[in-house]
């Protein structure tokens, strides 16, 4: 497995990648890897492609600095984990490699109401940092395939919308969520649950799973305000909880045209924030 810190050096090593024939699978992460992440790597490996994943705690996307200073970093086992499925190549850059000092990269591209709904009105600005540096890696490593969780539903759309409105030929796919076998999302933040909030997390899943069975015999918003109310009862401080247009992102209605559904949700357990959301295919 190739280690990238300088842009130079990975750069050279594509161009000779692209011109053996190679296509290039990119899977950009925040690092503290497990296995929802790796899943992205082993789908990109599955379609004979090279993977090239990068490591790189965005400090741009973090809207609050102590998050950004508690995010979990295990460099050493990242690097491990990506070997253990063959990752081809991994870009572990610096900041300063990202974004050199001087010089203003910030993307400024209008996504209308996706970025202002659920996670974009908790977190003022996310999207735009997210979508600066994923522009910024897209640029760099130029991949063919550009792999993402669907965990991450609204980042995925964002993205998505991101490149259409470039005019990309990036092919985005979609990963299903990996879950533990409580049906706890996998994500990087779940270290730093509690035992007790570890206990409770999974029940998470299971009010997203049962509305998703009522979503087509029930109203929608009182099924929302329903499930607000559980979780708050489960003992999370529930943030959102909204059942979407899988497109728009905006409230799913009832005589919508809408081709797929999507039920969304952050919560607080403590002080660890959990999203989570689950496709809907009858409403
Ligand atoms: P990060 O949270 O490290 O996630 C990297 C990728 O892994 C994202 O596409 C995310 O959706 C996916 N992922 C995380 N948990 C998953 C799970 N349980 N199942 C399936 N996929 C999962 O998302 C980011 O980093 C950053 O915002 C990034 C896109 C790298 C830009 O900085």
């Amino acid at each position: 497995m190739h280690i990238f810190k300088e842009i130079a050096d990975l750069q050279l090593w594509l161009a000779q990648q692209r011109k053996a024939g190679n296509s290039i699978a990119f899977i950009p992460t925040m690092g503290a890897l497990h296995h929802g992440h790796l899943t992205l790597v082993e789908a990109g490996r599955a379609t004979g492609a090279l993977t090239v994943a990068s490591i790189f705690v965005n400090p741009t996307q973090f809207n609050d600095p102590k998050d950004l200073e508690k995010y979990p970093r295990t460099p050493e086992k990242d690097l491990e984990l990506l070997l253990k499925v063959h990752c081809d190549a991994v870009f572990f850059p610096e900041v300063t490699e990202i974004y050199p000092v001087g010089k203003s990269l910030t993307l400024h591209l209008d996504f209308g109401t996706m970025e202002q709904v659920m996670e974009g009105k908790f977190r003022p600005g996310h999207f735009n940092g997210m979508a600066t540096v994923v522009k910024r890696l897209l640029d760099i490593v130029q991949p063919n395939q550009l792999y993402m969780g669907q965990k991450d539903y609204q980042q995925l759309s964002i993205v998505r919308q991101m490149l259409f409105l470039l005019g990309s030929t990036v092919e985005l796919v979609m990963v299903p969520t990996v879950r533990e076998s409580d049906g706890l999302a996998m994500s990087s933040r779940n270290v730093r649950l509690s035992p007790e909030m570890r206990a409770l997390a999974p029940a998470l899943y299971k009010v997203l799973s049962s509305a998703a069975q009522l979503v087509s015999s029930s109203d929608l918003r009182d099924l929302e305000q329903k499930a607000m109310l559980e979780l708050e009862q489960q003992g999370f401080s529930p943030e959102y909880f909204e059942i979407v247009d899988g497109h728009t992102l905006l409230p799913l209605e009832k005589d919508s045209d809408a081709r797929q559904a999507v039920i969304c949700t952050a919560v607080w357990a403590q002080d660890v924030r959990l999203i989570d959301n689950v496709l809907v295919n009858e409403f």
